[in-house]
């Protein structure tokens, strides 16, 4: 079989501008097949450096993807694109009595308008050469009812909804439109954020355990390949089995 199913292809993966996050490993797995890949963040010099930690074949993007200019100029600066991963994301986590407007609008503007944007700039482009893949990256917790999370959790649902639309209308330009809703992950930002109590959700899964970002990044590279040509449309939890339950 052919390993480098992307070689010659060029990906963009969002919110991959450090080395202990989803998107890291994302970017890792999509060089393993070959791609280019480019990397979006907020922060320079930390995407340089993530840079350097992926080796040759990437290239670092700042944009802050709350600000829809931004958006807009990372598409032009990402130039031709054959797969995009919506993998950067806002949270905040509130009862939603106590929800801050100011983070209701980040979370939405990150998680969906940049998402949304990025995919009305760069699937032309894709539908032009013939083809594309387009992974975007949810939660469990889309499907789920959990107090604290409703705008976190409303946002990604709106995601999901938008890779049925998108898959529906890119489907037919050999554009495939794929979720990724993973569980909870030891990423470094969740690891900081969560201590111990990330062992204890991961205890509510099937499966027993937290997951790895290498595992979601697989799943996210298999969509993303010619080799998952016939899957569009669909969200595949990685999530031990949690949304099973
Ligand atoms: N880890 C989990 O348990 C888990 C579970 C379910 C779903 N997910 C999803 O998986 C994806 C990756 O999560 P992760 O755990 O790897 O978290 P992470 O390390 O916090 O990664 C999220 C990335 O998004 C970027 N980002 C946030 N706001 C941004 C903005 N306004 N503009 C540009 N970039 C922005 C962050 O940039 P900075 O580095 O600059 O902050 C970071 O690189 C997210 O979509 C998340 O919702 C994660």
């Amino acid at each position: 079989m052919d390993t480098m199913e992307l070689e010659g292809r060029v990906a963009l993966v969002t919110g991959a501008g450090a080395t202990g996050g989803i998107g890291f490993e994302i970017a890792r797995a999509l060089r393993r097949e070959g791609a280019r890949v480019l990397i979006s963040g907020r922060d320079a010099e930390r995407g340089e450096a993530t840079c350097r930690a992926l080796g040759g074949g990437t290239r670092f993007l700042l944009a802050n993807l709350a600000d829809v200019g931004q958006v807009r100029r990372l598409a032009e600066e990402a130039g031709e694109v054959d797969v995009l991963v919506n993998n950067a994301a806002g949270i905040s986590f509130w009862p939603t009595a106590e929800q801050p407007l100011d983070e209701y609008e980040m979370v939405f503007a990150t998680n969906v308008r940049a998402p949304y944007f990025l995919t009305s700039a760069l699937a032309p482009g894709m539908v032009a050469r013939g083809g594309g893949s387009i992974v975007n990256l949810s939660t469990v917790a889309a499907g789920l009812g959990t107090p604290g999370v409703s705008v976190y959790a409303a946002s990604k649902a709106a995601l999901e909804s938008l890779t049925r639309t998108w898959a529906a209308e890119y489907g037919p330009h050999g554009v495939r439109v794929n979720t990724v809703a993973p569980g909870p992950i030891e990423s470094e930002k969740v690891l900081i954020l969560m201590g111990e109590t990330i062992e204890e959700v991961g205890r509510e899964s099937p499966l027993g355990r937290v997951g790895r970002t290498a595992e979601v990044a697989e799943t996210v590279a298999f969509l993303a390949c010619p080799r998952a040509g016939y899957v569009s449309g669909a969200c595949i939890p990685v999530d031990g089995g949690r949304s099973a339950v």
